[in-house]
């Protein structure tokens, strides 16, 4: 029915997640409360990595951890052998902290740290992906300090635009993320990184946006990768070995959105790498994947309680609740969808348009304009669906809300994997 099939309705009319029911959840844990199906989120991991065996057989999934981390999603992503992405230190010390396989571990990031860099050098990181020429030459100088040799992606910018519908191979020079191709800057870092000692190129990296529902860009910027490491081979004798093609595959917010299998993408990708390795007489490399928001995004809800109801005549209705932009800044970001769901009377129809509003004070404070829920008084609980993903990793303590409760359901049972916070959380660093 909605969104995903982690969500359901039960025999008192009541949204469920993972089969529990959301208004006991609610009661139980308090709100504004983020909920995430395990179950589901650990089939996403093994679907991904079942299509990577399946449709290339030499590749892993590496999950990005910006979607959402926490020391219990580490516990899940290393239980189900995919590796890690990060993008910070603090990233990383999350995954440090549960011993995570430091060999799985790719370290992003377009202004890393010199302590950032030392920390993934003492935490010996499998892999870095080198975003710029200052980081190649303080990645080489510390590990030369270190005595090792590091292991190295190049970021770059395919030139794919998969945010048209048309993807058109322009304008992608200007991003902040990686070697340009057009202007020979990313053959000059592979040169570059070929002269440096203390690295090892193992391969490139790109990563051509998110949220995308099409494979023909993946599949682009698979052809302009393998046609950058051709050259490299032929032009400074160097065969890498790794392709990583980034993350970016769609999920469904709203019912009308029409996301593809994901095991559609791998097989599409698969295809053009096998065909464009064969072609070019070019050893198969291994690929790399890094979904974020597919493993995560459509496996949870957020519940909240509805405070007020207030109708402005001719104008619009605000149902305001105990959460908002502290922890879903998309809306007021991006003005993403979602669909929004009277948590205790979700077997009635939705027939009411609302403006679900936040309690920060800030008037683009919302979730959702003008969507359609069930007759809603103070009270209710409302769930926002699919908020699995950048939400709870961008949310903020502005106008010192504390940060919700997350839980993660699992075969009928719950359990707290964040802490709400507390006040005390929220005034401990203050001097
Ligand atoms: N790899 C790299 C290098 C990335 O930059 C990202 C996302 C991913 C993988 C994972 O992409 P995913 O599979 O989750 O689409 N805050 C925005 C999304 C920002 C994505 C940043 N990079 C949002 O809320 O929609």
């Amino acid at each position: 029915m909605y969104v995903s099939d982690a969500i359901d309705i039960n025999e008192k009319g009541h949204l469920t997640i993972g089969a529990l029911d959301t208004v006991s959840l609610a009661k139980k844990y308090g709100t504004p409360l983020i909920v995430y199906d395990e179950d589901k989120i650990r089939e996403n991991c093994r679907l991904f990595s079942s299509s990577m065996n399946k449709y290339y057989g030499n590749g892993l999934a590496l999950y990005a951890g910006k979607a959402f981390l926490c020391k219990d999603m580490c516990r899940i992503i290393m239980d189900e052998g995919l590796g890690l992405d990060v993008v910070s230190g603090g990233e990383l010390f999350t995954a440090a902290s549960v011993d995570f396989p430091m060999e799985k571990v790719v370290f992003h990031g377009n202004n890393k740290t010199d302590n950032e860099i030392i920390e993934a050098l003492k935490l010996k990181v499998g892999r870095f992906v080198v975003d710029n020429i200052e980081e190649l030459y303080r990645l080489n100088d510390y590990a030369k300090q270190f005595g090792v040799t590091q292991r190295v992606l190049i970021r770059i910018k395919p030139g794919i635009d998969a945010h048209t519908h048309d993807f058109v191979k322009t304008g992608q020079i200007d991003s902040k993320f990686g070697f340009a191709l057009e202007t020979g800057e990313a053959f000059d870092a592979a040169s570059k990184c070929l002269s440096f000692e203390n690295i090892e190129l193992s391969g490139v990296h790109c990563h051509i946006g998110s949220q995308i529902f099409d494979f023909e860009p993946f599949r682009l910027a698979a052809n302009v990768m393998i046609d950058f490491m051709v050259k490299v081979k032929s032009e400074l004798g160097a065969t890498l070995e790794e392709l990583n093609l980034g993350g970016g595959f769609g999920i469904k917010y709203k019912d009308s959105d029409e996301p593809k299998e994901f095991s559609e993408y791998m097989k599409a990708v698969a295809k053009t790498v096998k065909e464009k390795a064969s072609q070019h007489n070019f050893p198969m490399p291994f690929v790399f994947i890094e979904p974020g928001r597919a493993i995560v995004g459509a496996e949870c809800v957020t519940l909240y309680t509805v405070g007020s109801v207030k109708t402005i005549p001719n104008i619009r209705t605000y149902v305001s609740v105990d959460g908002g932009m502290g922890d879903n800044p998309r809306y007021i970001l991006y003005q993403s969808d979602y669909e929004v769901i009277c948590a205790n009377k979700a077997a009635l129809k939705r027939t009411k348009s609302v403006t679900v509003a936040g309690r920060c004070c800030e008037s683009g404070d919302l979730i959702q304009e003008n969507t359609l829920v069930q007759h809603v008084k103070a009270g209710d609980i409302l769930a926002v669906l699919s908020t699995g993903a950048y939400n709870y990793s961008m949310a903020s303590n502005y106008n010192r809300y504390p940060r919700p409760a997350v839980i993660a359901v699992s075969e009928g049972n719950s359990k707290i994997i964040i802490k709400r916070e507390t006040y005390e959380n929220i005034i401990e660093n203050d001097i």
